[in-house]
């Protein structure tokens, strides 16, 4: 296996922890990026280099990237795996959070993609692995500008998969379903704070006590099932566009697909128990 220079977003918890900590393993040379720097200490002992970066801070993107450079010499694979879930009704949440959540999961990524496509087209080949989700696929009801950021990341990246083919870069996707992560945590706590007191506030109210129900359970993949999604985009001579991975993720995105849309809003509606 052909050793490389890897660099990796929101590798402070779930999916980009134990990835950068399994790609290390493999022998890779990860450097792992996030805001929480102190939660990666113990990827040190895998020979994880931690970073601290801010996706939203323009700086700290750009010292990440010189580090890594000036260290290697190369950069070879970047994972873009930071993000979270702002999930409430598109009327209560402020417009401030939905652009925070666009600011995270999409300029964020595409500014880290800025920044180190020069130097992987210099090299003549590199990889960028960008998480996006089933949620770039399908809609669930209060998800809306989450799902924006991630319809957004299937649209940026399938442009730039067709810009970087001549340059030997390959732009794969990872689409993961439910994942039991910290995600669906946070996910709920915005959605039952912006819709205290609004007319959505009980509906919310169930799907956020799913959420957290559903995330602190047994039923969903293990963010190790992602991992060897990352991994197989990492090292596989041909690496595909897309990796859509996790229990009942190819159910769901296959059922948004074939219904009619009136028939998909009635049964998340009716999930949710709306009956406004
Ligand atoms: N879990 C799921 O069900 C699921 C399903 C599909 C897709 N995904 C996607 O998978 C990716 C990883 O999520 P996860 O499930 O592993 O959730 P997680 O455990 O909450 O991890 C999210 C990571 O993103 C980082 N992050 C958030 N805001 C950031 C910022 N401004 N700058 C830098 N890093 C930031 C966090 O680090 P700091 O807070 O330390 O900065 C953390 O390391 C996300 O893109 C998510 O949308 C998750």
């Amino acid at each position: 296996m052909k050793k490389r220079v890897i660099l990796i977003t929101g590798a402070s918890s779930g999916i980009g922890f134990d990835t950068a900590q399994t790609l290390a393993r493999q022998g890779h040379k990860v450097y792992a990026a996030a805001r929480r720097v102190e939660l990666m200490e113990p990827l040190r002992n895998d020979g994880v280099v931690p970073l601290r970066m801010d996706v939203t801070d323009e700086q700290s993107m750009q010292d990440g990237v010189d580090f890594v450079l000036n260290a290697e010499g190369r950069v070879d694979v970047l994972v873009n795996n930071a993000g979270y879930g702002f999930f409430g009704a598109i009327e209560t949440v402020p417009m401030e959070e939905a652009r925070r959540q666009l600011e995270v999961n999409v300029f964020g990524l595409a500014r880290l993609c800025q920044l180190i496509l020069p130097i992987m087209r210099k090299q003549g080949e590199g990889r960028i692995i960008n998480t996006s989700s089933i949620a770039g696929k399908m809609v669930l009801l209060y998800g809306g500008w989450y799902h924006v950021s991630k319809y957004s990341v299937e649209a940026f990246s399938d442009a730039l998969r067709m810009e970087m083919k001549p340059f030997g870069i390959d732009v794969s996707m990872i689409e993961p379903g439910g994942i039991k992560t910290d995600w669906g945590i946070i996910a709920a706590r915005h959605l039952k704070e912006s819709s205290i007191g609004t007319p959505y506030e009980k509906s919310a109210e169930f799907e956020s006590e799913f959420f957290n129900s559903a995330y602190s359970g047994n039923y969903l993949s293990s963010p190790h099932v992602v991992t060897r999604a990352i991994s197989r985009a990492v090292n596989s001579r041909r690496p595909k566009a897309r990796y859509r991975i996790g229990r009942f993720s190819h159910l769901a995105v296959f059922f948004h697909w074939l219904l009619p849309a009136r028939w998909w809003d009635a049964l998340v509606r009716r999930f949710c128990r709306i009956k406004l």
